[in-house]
């Protein structure tokens, strides 16, 4: 998606933007700008389509300078990925420069409104209005001219905007669109994600919606409202450092991530189980959360959603209450059944999925508690639900999904294990041994990722392949699901994750020797019914790759290749035997040549319906 950078201060704003948008880039963009006030005056733009390499080489062979400038990098909506369409944008005078994440939808009635006032428009963008409206609403106060502007939008927008005649400012405004600032003894810096800024000081300011910052060159920042009264944000302290959001010398983000489970899911299972209880301080605000309720449903997308379906079955397994798993683009838009009495638990990595907020806010309107697992902090999910448990991820990168959603795994577990407390599904001592089983997680994960050469020889023996069946069931079915999903988006290979059961129905249809099968096969009360599929796979010539139990010489009798996984209770498999999947299709993805960390036409961050 769409991620915006600005500053202003006592050096070069271009190194600043170039660096931050570079930053951004795992977002997933298809063009990049920036706007830069020169020090002879005027605003001069730069903007490119494809990678920020590109315009880094353009703006280095340009004689840009200046200290106040604003960059973009562009997800396309409105209009095609053209460098007319990229940002920043600008009004008819070329003093006002505007960059914007998000979707204005009266965008149309507005360009009418101002063509019919004799503004001229050059591209095909929403954003453009916003530049054009700041420039009609002008009489002399930048600052006041932004606020009446944003009060005509309708949508969301994080907006960063420069005017010619007051250098030095850059004036910031957002609406269900994530904005930060911060000031150093460096200048003031505003950027979509603080992965942009964390270099430059870890005490950030997460902007609340239709406020405004007025950025100024000495680090100092004013914040009004949308009445333009002055108000005064508590700064936020980040954990993490810039060396956080480094590679630490692994190849790509994604492998990094992989590897830094283990110490996520210490971090994530830490301090819950507090005098032989388990324990949910967040979640003391939203009172008897676990006996006011008839049914949970959980919300999500992609990977989040595949979490989802992991807890349903714990959740259902423990606290022996009804869970429904929703995909959120599906749910908004089917009326579903909320009550006060559901309890919704919306799951969300960036914790700014358009679709996922929609949900929670649905759900809300019924009634219903919302509670939001996540994994960044000051991120619209936490605002706009009842309680917020965080995971223990730390910054995820790579565009796939691991660290968080093996941290989703583990906490919602605990959650499920809190619920079966709480409503007393289960005896406490069971509660503790459930829970203590789990501490042997991250160990068992550091052992997985001592296997990688097993787990190279299978993709070796599967990367040619146009498609792969993933196979398995119950809860070897739900971490197909993931398994497929890692295959296709990394590397391009299409993958099926089918219950083992079903093939039988009509996706067996589809196998011969050039489609590979993973199948599931780890210790589980339906690892003999797996053999079966595995063995009518086999029959129609397909190449086998198990996930199976450490010690299992048996498997090898069925199967081509095996990757093996610690001996685990079925019901915390899909922890674990995610990591070889991971793994398997990230070396796939390697062997193809592909871009790990972005992947075609994908964003970390999807923040547009
Ligand atoms: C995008 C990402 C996925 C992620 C999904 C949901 O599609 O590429 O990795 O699972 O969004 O994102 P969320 O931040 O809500 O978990």
């Amino acid at each position: 998606m769409c991620g915006i950078v600005g500053f202003t201060g006592r050096q070069d704003a271009k190194d600043f933007l170039l660096d931050g948008l570079f930053k951004l880039e795992y977002r997933g963009y298809d063009s990049a700008g920036v706007a830069v006030e020169q020090p002879k005056g005027g605003i001069e733009v730069i903007r490119r389509v494809g990678m920020v390499a590109e315009l880094a080489r353009a703006v280095k062979e340009s004689d840009i300078a200046g200290k106040c400038g604003i960059g973009h990098t562009r997800w396309a909506t409105h209009g095609a990925a053209t460098e007319n369409n990229a940002h920043p944008h600008i009004d008819c005078s070329g003093k006002i420069a505007v960059v914007h994440n998000g979707i204005i939808e009266n965008y149309m009635e507005l360009r009418e409104e101002l063509t019919a006032k004799g503004h001229t428009f050059r591209s095909d963008t929403d954003t453009e209005v916003i530049a054009h409206l700041i420039e009609e609403c002008y009489e002399g106060d930048f600052v006041e001219a932004t606020r009446k502007a944003i009060s005509k939008l309708r949508g969301a927008y994080g907006v960063a905007a420069i005017h010619a005649d007051h250098p030095g400012v850059i004036v910031v405004t957002r609406k269900d669109s994530p904005i930060v600032v911060a000031s150093s003894v460096k200048g003031a810096f505003v950027a979509s994600d603080t992965v942009a800024i964390v270099e430059h000081t870890r005490d950030v300011v997460y902007l609340d919606d239709d406020n405004i910052a007025v950025l100024n060159p000495d680090g100092h920042i004013d914040f009004i409202d949308a009445d333009g009264n002055a108000v005064y944000p508590e700064p936020v302290h980040v954990e993490w450092d810039a060396e956080a959001a480094g590679r630490s010398g692994f190849p790509d983000f994604m492998l990094k991530e992989i590897y830094e489970q283990p110490r996520v899911i210490r971090d994530t299972l830490a301090d819950r189980l507090v005098d032989g209880k388990i324990s949910f301080p967040e979640l003391e605000s939203v009172g008897n959360l676990a006996n006011d309720i008839d049914s949970v449903t959980i919300i999500g997308c992609g990977t989040s959603y595949h979490a989802g379906l992991i807890a349903r079955q714990l959740i259902e397994k423990w606290a022996r209450i009804p869970v429904s798993v929703e995909i959120a683009s599906e749910f908004r838009y089917r009326n579903p059944i909320i009550t006060p009495r559901t309890l919704v638990i919306a799951i969300t990595q960036s914790g700014e999925t358009a679709d996922t907020l929609e949900a929670i806010k649905q759900s809300r309107g019924n009634g219903a508690k919302a509670v939001a697992i996540t994994n960044v902090v000051g991120s619209r999910a936490t605002r706009e639900s009842d309680a917020v448990i965080y995971i223990k991820a730390n910054m995820e990168v790579s565009v796939a999904a691991t660290k968080s959603f093996l941290a989703q795994n583990a906490i919602l577990a605990v959650l499920a294990l809190y619920l079966a407390q709480e409503r007393g599904a289960i005896p406490q001592d069971e509660v503790c041994k459930l829970y203590g089983e789990m501490q042997a997680i991250p160990s068992q994960i550091e052992w997985i990722l001592h296997q990688t050469n097993d787990i190279k020889r299978c993709a070796k023996a599967c990367y040619k392949a146009h498609s792969v069946m993933y196979i398995g069931r119950q809860f070897g079915d739900v971490t197909c699901k993931e398994g497929a999903l890692k295959l296709k988006e990394i590397s391009y290979v299409h993958a099926e994750a089918y219950a083992a059961g079903e093939i039988k129905h009509g996706p067996i249809a589809l196998i011969d020797d050039t489609v590979p099968v993973v199948a599931i096969a780890t210790k589980s009360s339906t690892y003999e019914k797996v053999i079966s599929n595995i063995e009518e796979v086999k029959a129609r010539g397909a190449k086998v790759v198990a996930v199976a139990t450490e010690g299992d010489e048996h498997i090898k009798r069925y199967t081509d290749l095996v990757m093996y996984i610690p001996d685990i209770p079925e019901y915390f498999s899909p922890i674990t035997a995610s990591v070889p999947l991971q793994l398997f299709a990230r070396e796939i993805a390697v062997l193809n040549g592909r871009d790990v960390d972005k992947p075609r036409n994908l964003a970390k961050s999807v923040t547009v319906e």
